[in-house]
């Protein structure tokens, strides 16, 4: 990939299914150039946290199979009712933190954008859909180590991971969020190359978009 994405925020809100308020899902141009500079057709695409189904349904689209897992059944319901039927596609509704007992592998690419959270003063849980209120940073971080090692398991070897992920300042606080998740995958896969995704109109809160790629080693 080049090491950087010019991408437009009107093309961003444009995409949001209809009926949904909140931007969790990431531009369709971003996935697009992902799953042709990763993968070929007929090979299959993980997405852990599938959100309003970006990468599923686009993989598709463009004749790759695709598994997704997504915690919200009324997210999973929205997916199907997106995705054009047949077997290529699926979506399970289930907790990305078991994923090695959802999806047996192997997988091709892994491409996703995890729930994002604030190091300071976060008490909503990311990985329990912002429902609970038991948020903490260093388990969170844990939590999305634990999950890519269980990538790293379902990728095939050679495989790359592609994960979008950005740094934060929010009510004058940093988070290194970026850097954080990028330093406990890489404990289970090899960092290759930072993109960085150029917004035309990026929010306020946002000091830095990137895709980070990964590496399952060969053998
Ligand atoms: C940033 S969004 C993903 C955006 C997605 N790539 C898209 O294009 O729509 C994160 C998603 O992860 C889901 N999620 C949060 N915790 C989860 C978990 N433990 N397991 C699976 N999905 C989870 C959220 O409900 C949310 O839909």
């Amino acid at each position: 990939m080049k090491p950087w994405m010019h991408l437009s925020s009107a093309d961003l809100a444009a995409q949001l299914p209809d009926g949904e308020d909140q931007e969790v899902h990431f531009p369709q141009a971003l996935v697009e150039t992902v799953l042709a500079g990763y993968t070929t057709p007929g090979e299959t695409v993980l997405d852990p946290f599938a959100g309003f189904g970006t990468t599923l349904v686009t993989a598709q689209r463009m004749g790759r199979r695709s598994v997704g897992v997504e915690l919200l059944p009324e997210r999973v319901e929205l997916i199907r009712r997106r995705l054009t039927g047949g077997a290529d596609a699926e979506v399970i509704n289930g907790d990305a933190r078991k994923l090695r007992t959802l999806v047996p592998g192997p997988v091709d690419l892994c491409l996703t954008s995890p729930p994002y959270m604030d190091a300071i003063g976060h008490p909503e849980n990311p990985l329990n859909a912002y429902e609970t209120l038991d948020g903490d940073y260093p388990t969170y971080l844990d939590e999305l180590g634990d999950i890519f090692e269980q990538v790293a398991q379902v990728l095939r070897p050679g495989g790359y991971a592609v994960v979008n992920v950005a740094n934060m300042r929010i009510d004058g606080r940093t988070t290194f969020l970026a850097w954080d998740v990028g330093k406990v995958i890489s404990a289970h896969l090899t960092l290759c190359q930072e993109v960085l995704l150029c917004w035309d109109q990026p929010p306020a809160w946002l000091t830095g978009d990137y895709c980070l790629v990964f590496q399952r080693p060969d053998g």
